[in-house]
C-alpha cells in the first residue's frame, strides 16, 4: 500500500528548479517541468551528490559534478559516468498540494 505525504505546494515549485525535500530519512528532489511534477531520489547513483543542485532540461535532471543526466520519468541515466538509475517516486497533485509516495513505481 502506498502512502502519499505532502511535501510542498505547487506555488513553491519554480519551473525547472528542483526542490529538495526530506521524507523521513529519504532525500527527494521534486521537479516541476513541462506541466508535470516529478520526484526522484536526490542522490546521484554515481557518488554522493545532491541532484537537486543540478539543472533540469528536456525532462532530465543533470548531476552537476560529472554531468550524467537522469530521466525524471524513469530515473535512468542517459550518459556516463552514472550507470545505475535513481529511484523515482509517484506524485499526486491535490489542489495546490504536491504529495509524494516513497513506494517506487518500478
Ligand atoms: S556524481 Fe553524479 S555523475 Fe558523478
Amino acid at each position: 500500500m502506498s502512502s502519499y505525504v505532502k511535501v510542498c505546494t505547487l506555488a513553491e515549485l519554480e519551473e525547472d528548479t528542483p526542490k529538495r525535500v526530506e521524507l523521513g530519512d529519504t532525500p527527494v528532489s521534486v521537479v516541476r517541468t513541462e506541466g508535470e511534477v516529478f520526484a526522484v531520489y536526490d542522490i546521484c547513483s554515481h557518488a554522493n551528490v545532491s541532484l537537486s543542485e543540478g539543472e533540469v532540461e528536456d525532462c532530465q535532471i543533470e548531476c552537476w559534478l560529472h554531468g550524467s543526466r537522469f530521466d525524471l520519468r524513469t530515473g535512468k541515466p542517459s550518459g556516463l559516468p552514472a550507470t545505475r538509475p535513481v529511484p523515482v517516486y509517484p506524485v499526486k497533485i491535490d489542489g495546490d498540494d504536491v504529495l509524494v509516495s516513497l513506494t517506487q513505481e518500478s
